[in-house]
């Protein structure tokens, strides 16, 4: 059955909706529908989490918090969760995390701390353990620019010594029996001349893709939403990926990790952690912990950006993707990638699945350059997949982002270094292949001149990694 309307809880209401546009992110019917204020509106654009609430999922049976940058979700996108806001967390005293942000002098103008707050009761709610690493992961995306960051995690550190309940701990089961109500159907809002489709499985999302013209997908919307609130654009048609129960996956299977292309990059980070360590350290370099709670490898790919971080280390490491229209068909990422952000998907073509090959007699590292280490977009990129018998280089691969147009793999560099042994000598030539192979550009990430350098450096810096006479981590 096909329904006309989302269900979702706002604080501890279940609430219905059809009659808002289908471009409305959740930050602007929070403020302008609902008149719940206290989520700020910064930047508009993911990155410095004035923004911030949380939502709760159910997963086997329990409930999921995640902070997200309610300024680049799309208000559709909240069928069959709990949306939680700031106004919603004291009740008759404050929540210990807004006890301790005012006992730790946590805040000063006060126009970022709702979202500071939502970021730390993620954490709270997490279970996270407030060390330094961890309290830099969960708040990295939350700028202020007048209390200092010092005060706000010193907050953090002692919020679990304000009590380790909360009102959210007593209304748990309540808020589960709620969600469970929510029928995870098929829903198609139209709204003028604009529609949004929540197919709820594959064989449905075929549907929608086949019987549409011209529709764009979003997944985590952490790219396309920025067409509507930087560009100002109107996206008559959305399919949302996000709730599909066929595309939200991960698991191992004859020696490859399958990923549904909806699945969250923070569902990924575990399991990538124990096949490729470097990749998985990458993640946490990838935007912020709201942009990881609900963007996919899936959008990366769909936005085919040059610098997409996940593209060079899933085309170095030999990468399949699966695609779907009314048929399937299994392509080699080597040729997905065809001129500045166009790809071999066809019309009504879609990413239903990643294959990653777990190759364990290879190494594989990646590095990822860029102006400030948290939540930035990277100058360069490179991720390295090497094969060596008694020391010779029997397989190699080197992929580029930040160099040209699109991910790039070095051939010219590769096909010169198979066979060879693994030195210095031929690692410094390799860098003079590397510097005559690519002709990057100048932007306002980088001059051409420093990515020159910094990629053929980055080769020395691997050989070094891995080489058994010096293997240092620099
Ligand atoms: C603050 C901020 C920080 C960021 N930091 C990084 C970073 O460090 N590194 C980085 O690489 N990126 C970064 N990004 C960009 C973005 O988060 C990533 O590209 C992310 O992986 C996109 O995933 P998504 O699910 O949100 O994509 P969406 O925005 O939902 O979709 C992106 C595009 O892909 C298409 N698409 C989505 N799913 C599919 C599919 N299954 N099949 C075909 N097409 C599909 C959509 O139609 C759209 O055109 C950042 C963005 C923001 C706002
Ligand atoms: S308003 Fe800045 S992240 Fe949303
Ligand atoms: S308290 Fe003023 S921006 Fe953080």
């Amino acid at each position: 059955m096909i329904k006309n309307e989302i269900e979702f809880i706002l604080n501890d209401k279940l609430i219905q909706i059809n009659n808002i546009d289908t471009n409305v992110t959740v930050l602007n019917y929070l403020r302008i529908n609902k008149k719940l204020t206290g989520t700020k509106e910064g930047c508009a654009s993911g990155d410095c989490g004035a923004c911030t609430a949380v939502i709760a999922e159910l997963n086997n049976n329990k409930l999921e918090y995640k902070s997200i940058n309610t300024c680049i979700m799309f208000l559709y996108s909240m069928h069959g969760k709990q949306l939680i806001t700031v106004e919603h967390l004291a009740n008759s005293k404050l929540h210990p995390v807004q006890q301790s942000m005012v006992d730790n002098h946590g805040s000063q103008c006060g126009f970022c701390t709702p979202g500071f707050v939502m970021a730390m009761f993620a954490m709270y709610k997490d279970k996270i353990k407030p060390n330094n690493k961890n309290i830099d992961e969960y708040l990295a995306g939350n700028l202020c620019r007048c209390t200092g960051y010092n005060s706000i995690k010193k907050a953090a550190k002692k919020m679990y010594s304000y009590g380790k309940k909360d009102k959210f701990s007593d209304d748990k089961n309540k808020i589960i029996k709620l969600l469970k109500t929510i029928k995870q159907n098929d829903i198609i809002i139209s709204k003028e001349n604009n529609k949004f489709y929540i197919p709820s499985n594959l064989k449905n999302l075929i549907k929608y893709t086949q019987s549409n013209e011209k529709y764009n997908f979003v997944t985590g919307g952490t790219d396309i939403a920025l067409d509507i609130t930087k560009k100002n654009n109107t996206i008559n048609s959305l399919i949302y990926l996000g709730n599909n129960k066929d595309l939200n996956f991960i698991n191992v299977k004859a020696n490859y990790i399958n990923i549904g292309s909806a699945t969250p990059i923070r569902k990924i980070i575990p399991i990538l952690k124990k096949y490729y360590p470097s990749f998985a350290e990458m993640f946490y370099r990838y935007g912020s912990t709201q942009i990881r709670n609900v963007a996919t490898i899936g959008g990366n790919l769909g936005s085919a950006s040059p610098i997409g971080d996940s593209l060079p280390a899933l085309l170095a490491l030999n990468t399949k993707l699966v695609l779907q229209s009314k048929k399937q068909r299994i392509i080699d990422i080597k040729g997905y990638f065809k001129s500045y952000r166009k790809t071999a998907l066809k019309k009504k073509e879609f990413i239903k699945e990643i294959k990653i090959p777990i190759l364990k007699n290879h190494i594989f590292k990646c590095y990822k350059i860029s102006k400030r280490f948290d939540d930035d977009i990277s100058s360069l990129f490179v991720a390295y997949l090497i094969k060596l018998k008694k020391n010779i280089i029997v397989d190699v691969n080197i992929a580029f982002g930040g160099m040209d147009s699109i991910p790039k793999l070095a051939l010219k560099t590769q096909k010169y270094l198979i066979g060879k042994e693994l030195n210095l000598e031929n690692i410094e030539i390799s860098k003079k292949i590397i510097e005559k192979e690519f002709t990057p550009l100048t932007d306002m990430r980088a001059s051409s001149t420093y990515r020159r350098l910094v990629s053929k450096n980055l080769m020395e810096r691997f050989f070094l990694e891995i080489n058994e006479n010096t293997k240092v981590r620099i």
